[in-house]
Order: C-alpha cells, then sequence, then structure tokens
C-alpha cells in the first residue's frame, strides 16, 4: 500500500464529486481540515443511512437468530484489559528522525531505512497503542483513565448474559450492532478508506465450540452475497484467507472481503473465527458466570465460541461510490450509477418551464411520490444541468413535467444509465 493517499485519479475524482455535491466534506473545513476526519453532508448521509439500514434489515430485522443492540462508546477500562487490547492492540511505527513524520512499519517497502518524504533517517520501530485514552469524572482525584471503544464488539460480549436471560434465545445465534469506533491510526488515507473516527456494523454469533468452520464458512459466503446484493460488481469482490501473521490476537481463522480499489484489493469487512477468547477472558476478569446453560442437554454449561462479522460503514460507502463511479465520455458527464436502493433519491421531479401550470403539477407530483420514495424537487437552471446534477448524485429517475402533462396527464420519465426516455401516465389529479 502507498504511504502517499490521493495519488489516484479516480479517488481525487471521487474527493471532488463529495464536496461539489455534498457527499463528504473535510471536518472543520474553514479552520484548515483535520487530518483524515470528514463530515457527511447532505446526499452523504443518505448514501450511509440507506447501507446502514440495509445491513439491520438484512442482518436484524429480517433474520430470526440475530438480535440488535446498542450499546456505549465508553466502557469500564477493564473490558479492554480482559479483551487483550491494552497489551496487544499495537502497531510497529518509526519516526524519521528528520522530518519526525510517522510510518506504520508494514505500510513501508520492505528493508527501508529511509524517510519516503524527505529521505531522512527512520528510527527502530515501536509499538504504538492504537486506543484513544480520555479522562471520565470532573475532578483529578476522581477521574478515571477510560477508553474510547476501538471495536463494537465488546459492548456485545459483556451483555452476553443480559441477552440471554431477558430473551428467548438459543444457541446458535447472534447479536450485532452499528456504532462509531475509534482508532488513533499512525497512518490514514484513502480518503474514508482509513479514518480514526469511523462506523462498523459488526455480528458476534455464539455458536457451540466445535462447529466454528462450518459457521465461518457460511457467514464469510454470506456477507460476500450481501456486497454483491449492494449493486457492487462481483469481479471487484473477492474473499481471501487470513495468514497466521496476519491475525488479529483473538482471532485463529479469518476472511476478508476485498475490493479492488484503484490502490490495489483492500479490506472492507472480516469474518473472524474469535473462538471462545473473549467469552473466556470476561469470565475471567469479571468473575461472572457468563456461560451459557443448555436446557435441551441437561444444563449443560458452555463457554460459547463466536464467529464475528465486522463491516466498516465509512469502507462500504467508499466501496459503493468508487464502483458506481462513471465518467460516460459518449454523453460528456459523470454518473454515479448507484443501485436504486443505496441511492440517495430514488427520484427527482421537475417542471420544464416555471410557468404555465407546470410547477403545480410537478409539485403535487413531488409530493404524492415523496410519501413512498425519497424524492426531490428541482426547478432551478436548465433541464440539461439539472440532468448532469442528478447523475452525479446518482438519481436513477428523472421525471419531467412539460406543456403536454396538462393535457395528458403524463410526464417523461428518463433512466439515469440508458438515458432512455419514455411517457408515463400520472394519476390524473396531479
Ligand atoms: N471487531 C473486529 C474489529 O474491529 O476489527
Amino acid at each position: 500500500m502507498s504511504v502517499k493517499p490521493m495519488s489516484y485519479p479516480l479517488m481525487e475524482k471521487l474527493v471532488a464529486l463529495s464536496r461539489r455535491r455534498g457527499f463528504l466534506f473535510k471536518s472543520s473545513e474553514i479552520y484548515d481540515g483535520i487530518n483524515a476526519v470528514y463530515d457527511y453532508g447532505p446526499m452523504g448521509v443518505e448514501l450511509k443511512r440507506n447501507i446502514k439500514n440495509l445491513w439491520w434489515q438484512d442482518m436484524i430485522t429480517s433474520r430470526e437468530d440475530v438480535l440488535g443492540m446498542d450499546t456505549a462508546i465508553l466502557m469500564h477500562p477493564r473490558v479492554w484489559e480482559a479483551s487483550g487490547h491494552v497489551q496487544n492492540f499495537h502497531d510497529p511505527m518509526t519516526e524519521c528522525k528528520k522530518c519526525k513524520r510517522r510510518y506504520r512499519v508494514d505500510h513501508l517497502p520492505e528493508n527501508t531505512a529511509v524517510c519516503p518524504e524527505c529521505g531522512g533517517e527512520l528510527a527502530e520501530p515501536k509499538q504504538f497503542n492504537l486506543m484513544f485514552k480520555t479522562r471520565l469524572g470532573s475532578t483529578d482525584e476522581g477521574a478515571m483513565d477510560v477508553y474510547l471503544r476501538p471495536e463494537t464488539a465488546q459492548g456485545i460480549f459483556v451483555n452476553f448474559d443480559n441477552v440471554v436471560s431477558s430473551n428467548r434465545v438459543k444457541l446458535p445465534f447472534g447479536i450485532g450492532q452499528l456504532g462509531k469506533a475509534f482508532r488513533n491510526e499512525i497512518t490514514t488515507g484513502n480518503f474514508i478508506f482509513r479514518t480514526r473516527e469511523f462506523e462498523q456494523m459488526e455480528m458476534e454469533f455464539f455458536i457451540r465450540p466445535g462447529e466454528n468452520a462450518q459457521w465461518l464458512e457460511y457467514w464469510s459466503q454470506e456477507r460476500l452475497k450481501w456486497f454483491v446484493s449492494l449493486g457492487i460488481a462481483p469481479e471487484k469482490l473477492r474473499l481471501r484467507p487470513h495468514g497466521k501473521d496476519e491475525l488479529a490476537h483473538y482471532s485463529s481463522a479469518c476472511y476478508d472481503v476485498e475490493y479492488e480499489f484503484p490502490y490495489g484489493f483492500s479490506e472492507i469487512e472480516g469474518i473472524a473465527d474469535r473462538g471462545t477468547y473473549d467469552m473466556t477472558q470476561h469470565i475471567e476478569f469479571s468473575r461472572k458466570n457468563l456461560h451459557y446453560i443448555d436446557q435441551d442437554q441437561r444444563g449443560e454449561k458452555i463457554v460459547p465460541a463466536v464467529i464475528e462479522t465486522s463491516a466498516g460503514v465509512d469502507r462500504t460507502v467508499l466501496t459503493v461510490m468508487a464502483d458506481a463511479f462513471w465518467e460516460d465520455e459518449t454523453n460528456d458527464r459523470i454518473v454515479m450509477r448507484f443501485a436504486p436502493k443505496v441511492a440517495p433519491f430514488k427520484a427527482a421531479v421537475f417542471p420544464l418551464f416555471k410557468k404555465e401550470g407546470m410547477p403545480d403539477v410537478a409539485r403535487r407530483l413531488y409530493e404524492d411520490l415523496r410519501k413512498h420514495v425519497a424524492t426531490v424537487y428541482d426547478d432551478g437552471g436548465s433541464i440539461g444541468k439539472r440532468y448532469r446534477r442528478q447523475d452525479e448524485i446518482g438519481t436513477p429517475f428523472c421525471l419531467t413535467v412539460d406543456h403536454e402533462s396538462l393535457n395528458d396527464h403524463a410526464v417523461t420519465l428518463r433512466d439515469r444509465d440508458s438515458l432512455e426516455q419514455v411517457r408515463l401516465r400520472i394519476l390524473s389529479d396531479s
């Protein structure tokens, strides 16, 4: 992976389009921004929300064997001792002795001894913990060090017993949640691919130990299919097993779902066999009885094993955007070819001119449509400009009310990708 982000034409075009059309802005831009932190604008938040809603629908609502949760970002510091993050959540870091820039050693070309920016000498690598530390409490004496969670998963593990005792669940079953996580990454970059504040979509699937391999295979395939269901080109997606040297401290086997970005295949989701590691650690550290009691097996006490699916929301947004971006040179336009289910708006309604009753008909149609699907109304500028605007935010269908509409109660429907236009009847009171 390059240590110089943003040097890929597609990425640069995505950054420019994101700003121009309100998908993403640099955080605190009026103060010159803050490194690798982004704000979602009106289009970006719709795209992101659609992705999160689809994940929730497909992983939680539509499944009998998975429940949802929403746990706190701040947790007791002992959680991160038990989870192994205090001990093990490190990246090897080196610093340039001359310009003081910091790099992740595994992001540099092998055996490099000099800074890729200034050619200065690189220091001996050190281990750098990725958790953000803050203080909880208002007085110096009473305050304690806490961490911003580096993964949402631990909120689920520590609530295992609460969920089992308050719900009718039987192994195997999952608990999923969506939420922010934070990592003080040494190197960030490639737009929203690696940022220090990000959002996860995680699901911990609790199973009988011994069934790990079959569930790891099942969830890896399910999750790969999910990205295809978002409209992402299947030939740009792959499942890659982790080598032993890549595994996280809690995992004994892992598959990454990877997408082929301009800078190479990169992880958008990890599916990991966490075994009984987390539950065993929390039983030991909390001294609580977090076993699963199997009533079907005469009260057998089990420490469940876990298969985890862990996707990055922001990485999924970036994947969907990179995959949808299309420069239609024949028609001199840029199009975000989003699948309708992720597109910020599904339809746009235009009056051809702001006269002769066209705006009235168009507004009525817009009011009707928006009760059912996310719809935008636009009467600003030439019709060509309005089409270009919708193409760039990926609206699949544009409906234009023209002179004829007043007589034939029909509008022109234009397809974003094929540019085909058909005449479509609307209800006569519209
Ligand atoms: N829970 C896995 C991860 O955050 O990478």
